[in-house]
């Protein structure tokens, strides 16, 4: 079959091949599947550059997450033959085949397609684990989520908003701005640049906010501490900024907030009811129809280094999705 396989670490993408690999071989306990669609998240990016909290040994097969139909399964699994699944395991996601625990794979919404299945996962579970299982969001509240041209953003955005919240999204790319309201629902878009809180406030009727979302950290979480309602939460999501951001903790203290990390792979991992409840959650929403993923745009697997390249230079809204 053929794979991505990143075979040295790089910042230009040159450790990374598309090239001809052995299939994978399934072990007891695993679902064979055939990828059918899988989609790029930020961590694909980092795992190419070593720069992802998870380091893969080399050589590995790039991709978190994928959909496709089951090949092969335990007789025990709850899986059979031409079960249409989602998920992923880490790596091996962009590949024709992927041999996987059957835990890593939950059946497909009816009727959703394998694109759109392959941008549920990480960024919609992630926006579920934050928002909801972590923030408590309730409906009628005030959310800013940053960061939210992005997969992870994007769907927080619409998440909360189907959930009955008041968003503010932002980006930080000013030609971002016309194209996020285009793709979302979010009540006002801004651009997240200097001095926000003034904006937030002005939103909000000077309340602030309840939740923030925050996958970019850097500047960006050093103004959040400003636009944080007393009693509120500061999700701490991701740093696609690059900047690690520190804070003084009498400012949580003086203002009243809490600073949540969410890390929604190993919170599912360490809590699997609470995991699958949050999957299951995310999968009736998007049977629904209640959950969209937005595609930027859907490339075939030869195309990777576009996909990577549009990663890197922010050019994407949504979520690019690849195809064998
Ligand atoms: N905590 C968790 O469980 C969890 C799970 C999945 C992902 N994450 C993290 O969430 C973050 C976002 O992931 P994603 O898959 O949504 O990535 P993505 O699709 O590339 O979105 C990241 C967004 O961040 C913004 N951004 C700001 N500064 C940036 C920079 N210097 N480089 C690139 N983007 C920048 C960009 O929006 P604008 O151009 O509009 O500003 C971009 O759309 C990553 O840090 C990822 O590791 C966390």
């Amino acid at each position: 079959m053929k794979a991505l396989v990143v075979s040295t670490l790089s910042q230009d993408l040159s450790g990374l091949a598309y090239t001809e690999v052995p299939m994978p071989e399934r072990k007891p306990g695993e679902v064979l599947v055939r990828i059918r669609a899988a989609s790029l998240n930020f961590p694909d990016l980092l795992m190419t550059r070593g720069e992802y909290q998870l380091k893969p040994d080399l050589p590995f097969i790039a991709g978190l997450e994928f959909a496709g139909e089951v090949v092969e399964a335990d007789a025990d699994s709850g899986f059979a033959p031409g079960d249409q699944v989602y998920g992923g395991n880490k790596t091996g996601a962009f590949a024709e085949y992927a041999s996987v625990p059957a835990r890593a794979v939950t059946r497909m919404p009816h009727g959703i397609g394998f694109p759109a299945a392959a941008a549920l996962g990480a960024a919609y579970g992630t926006a579920y684990t934050g928002l909801v299982e972590l923030g408590g969001l309730k409906a009628g509240q005030w959310v800013l989520i940053h960061g939210a041209s992005g997969g992870v953003g994007l769907a927080a955005v619409e998440l909360a908003k189907r959930l009955g919240a008041h968003v503010i999204a932002t980006t930080g790319t000013p030609d971002k701005v016309e194209r996020l309201k285009a793709a979302s629902d979010a009540d006002a878009v801004i651009l997240a640049e200097g001095r926000f809180r003034e904006q937030v406030a002005e939103l909000t009727g000077g309340a602030l906010c309840d939740l923030v979302y925050d996958p970019v950290g850097g500047d960006i979480f050093d103004e959040s501490t400003r636009c944080v309602a007393f009693g509120g939460k500061l999700l701490v999501v991701g740093f696609a900024g690059g900047r690690i951001a520190d804070i003084s903790t009498n400012i949580p203290l003086i203002k009243g907030f809490s600073v949540v990390g969410v890390r929604a792979g190993e919170y599912a991992r360490r809590f699997p009811e609470r995991g699958k409840a949050i999957r299951e959650a995310v999968a009736t929403l998007a049977a629904d129809g209640r959950l969209n993923p937005h595609i930027d745009r859907v490339l075939p697997f030869s195309r990777w280094r576009e996909a990577y390249e549009a990663m890197a230079a922010r050019g994407i809204v949504g979520k690019i999705v690849l195809e064998p």
